[in-house]
């Protein structure tokens, strides 16, 4: 049946295209893609309700699609592996905090190339709903941009100028919920029945009461429950996040067919590479806890062969923020390996480095990412220490029993670790949500104060602060070793750290998110490019020292074929306490990988480095050296081992 279907809609696709060399190029992607989508989709939609309109929109999108921009679709059908080098450096910013609107991130492209960026994330610049609007991510207008910000013309040279530097652009899709002042919602206030089904609205609590039954709640504190009441509607409207985010209906086609516009017109000014917000939530299933259904994966993969057809300069990331049983879906398994995201957040990697960091013990991270198959092999994990999120401390309970601790207090413990109430701890963030049940929170706050450079400074200690450093390090050095696209958060290549001032605007001051959302430090970032005198501000000095090492590790990493994401991590098991041994076994030569998490001196002799013996050489000081019996590691201390030729 979706043979036909294939055949059908590619000749309907024949006549709408138009002739020329891209037009061509297009039908030859179909050939490629075509039964990814028509499988796709037959899992969700009735065909005849959305294919049609879909070659609608495609055809009429590639009409206005830049000569630029066909040619960068062909480079990349080349190059399809563009994402996956060790050469690709992420970097995650709010355009207003860092460069105060499109025009400004222009001019600091210098900034971004001497860092060695090749892929630039601008958090939501797409237009919000005026007032709160979750940093962004409740969209009133998926064609305009923020006022401040700049214009969809803006939009389009700044990805021009990127481009031109090797730098790609990464946007934000919002696709599980929109602004209730959305046009959609709009007109379903207005009583327009064909919108009203563009969102979940029940007239009275008896369906929500049986959902509510499954869902957890995302921020219990300033938006519990999951529906909304809206006197317009006469009914209550879906709202996992918050009750001005209205979920959209993914099991309307016309939702489909209207994203896919959306997806097309951002291809079109230039984007590379979608972040797939909240993606684990857009499939709706009474009696779970409606993440991760398999209709979501059905979805994406269609999206992703619409835009592999229409534009195979974008890729897709998502943003699912799941267990390791669940995340591998987002890449696709079984028929679908392969076919889904090309890039997922490691969320539980994040964690466990934090964890084992507060515990000075890896044994946790070693058996989580156990867990974990292996991906596909065109595909890519998004690599982080810190985002622009809370941390939930995503301890998985068997996991923690099978190595001896209860998953609850270790939560717990985690909690207060990082906010600095647990004994003989020097981090400095803050609760976010307390689940009033179990007493367990989630964690704001960057990942310098979190590491312990804040209370460092504070006291002023020479020490301390060497310790905080090399702590901080040592997590980043886990970042960009670990394979995939290390995402470096805005102002981390300085140790920003929490910043309070959030609490004077209203529309921030109820979500300590904010908290590690500074605005860039400038005067500190230009400073940090030479080394400062022996009298200068501790802050400068720190940010020096830490600008310089992620230097290095950013070099160091750009230098390593073996850090390809076409290959794994794998962790070497049982090493205990606080070292981390991460190999990467590829053709091009093996990468052995050492982490002292702790803070404390260890040894780690040849047995544990199997495969490593004579000289060597370490990547990251760029010494060559005999390994005699094994390597002393000083406290926080990292390794990127090769054998020397
Ligand atoms: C994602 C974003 C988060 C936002 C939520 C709702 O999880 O990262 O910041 O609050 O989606 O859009």
């Amino acid at each position: 049946m979706t043979t036909d279907r294939f055949a059908a809609t590619r000749a309907d696709l024949a006549t709408r295209i138009g002739s020329g060399r891209a037009a061509l190029d297009v039908l030859d992607r179909f050939d490629r893609y075509g039964h990814d989508l028509v499988n796709g989709l037959a899992e969700v939609y009735d065909l005849d309700a959305v294919l049609p309109e879909l070659m609608r929109i495609l055809a009429a999108n590639h009409a206005a699609r830049p000569d630029a921009l066909h040619a960068r679709d062909r480079q990349r059908v080349l190059e399809p592996d563009w994402f996956q080098k060790p050469e690709t450096i992420g970097y995650v910013c709010y355009a207003d905090l860092f460069a105060r609107n499109l025009d400004g991130i222009a001019e600091r492209i210098p900034y971004l190339e001497n860092l060695g960026v090749t892929y630039l994330h601008l958090m939501p610049v797409l237009k919000p709903r005026p007032g709160a609007n979750d940093g962004g991510y409740a969209v009133m207008d998926y064609r305009e941009l923020r006022d401040d910000l700049g214009t969809m013309d803006n939009l389009r040279t700044l990805a021009t100028t990127l481009h031109d530097s090797g730098i790609s652009l990464t946007l934000d899709l919002v696709l599980n919920h929109v602004a209730q002042e959305h046009e959609w919602a709009t007109k379903a206030k207005a009583g327009d029945a064909a919108y009203r089904d563009y969102f979940y609205v029940y007239p009275d609590r008896t369906i929500p009461d049986q959902y509510e039954a499954n869902l957890l709640e995302v921020f219990p504190d300033f938006a519990p429950g999951n529906f909304t009441w809206d006197d317009d509607l006469d009914g209550w409207v879906w709202t996992t996040f918050n009750s001005y985010q209205w979920d959209v209906n993914w099991s309307n086609p016309r939702v489909f067919c209207e994203f896919a516009d959306i997806i097309a017109n951002l291809a079109n000014h230039g984007v590379d590479c979608l972040r797939l917000d909240a993606i684990a939530f857009i499939w709706k299933r009474m009696g779970t806890l409606c993440q991760n259904q398999d209709e979501v994966h059905a979805i994406t993969q269609a999206l992703r062969a619409f835009a592999r057809i229409f534009a195979p300069a974008l890729i897709f990331k998502a943003e699912a923020i799941v267990g390791p049983a669940q995340v591998g879906a987002y890449f696709g398994e079984g028929a679908r390996a392969g076919k889904v995201s090309d890039i997922a957040y490691h969320n539980s990697l994040m964690v466990q480095i934090w964890a084992a960091i507060a515990a000075r013990d890896v044994g946790l991270l070693e058996l989580s990412l156990s867990r974990f198959k292996a991906l596909p092999s065109n595909t890519a994990w998004g690599v982080y220490l810190r985002c622009h999120d809370d941390i939930g401390w995503a301890i998985d309970d068997s996991d923690a029993h099978q190595v001896g601790l209860n998953g609850h207090h270790h939560r717990m413990f985690l909690a207060d670790y990082f906010t600095g109430t647990f004994y003989g701890s020097d981090a400095r963030g803050v609760d976010f949500m307390l689940d009033p049940a179990s007493g367990e929170r989630r964690t704001s706050g960057t990942a310098a104060s979190l590491a312990g450079v804040e209370q460092a400074m504070a006291n002023a200690s020479d020490a301390h602060v060497d310790t905080a450093i090399n702590r901080y390090m040592c997590a980043y050095a886990m970042v960009f070793g670990f394979g995939g696209i290390p995402l470096l958060y805005m102002g981390d290549e300085l140790g920003l750290l929490n910043d309070a001032s959030f609490a004077q605007d209203p529309t921030k001051a109820d979500d300590n998110r904010w908290i590690h959302r500074p605005a860039m430090a400038w005067d500190a970032a230009t400073a940090a490019t030479a080394e400062p005198s022996p009298d200068a501000p501790l802050p400068l000095a720190v940010a020096y020292r830490i600008r310089s090492r992620m230097q290095t590790l950013i070099d160091a990493r750009r230098s390593l074929p073996s850090l390809h994401a076409g290959v794994a991590t794998t962790v070497r098991a049982g090493h205990g306490r606080g070292v981390a041994i991460f190999d990467r076994a590829h053709p091009a030569g093996n990468l052995v990988q050492v982490y002292n998490l702790s803070d404390s001196p260890r040894w780690v002799g040849t047995a544990e480095l199997a495969g490593m013996h004579g000289m060597v050489h370490d990547h990251l000081t760029g010494h060559t050296f005999d390994i005699g019996e094994g390597i002393p590691l000083s406290p926080y201390e990292s390794r990127w081992l090769t054998t020397a030729s």
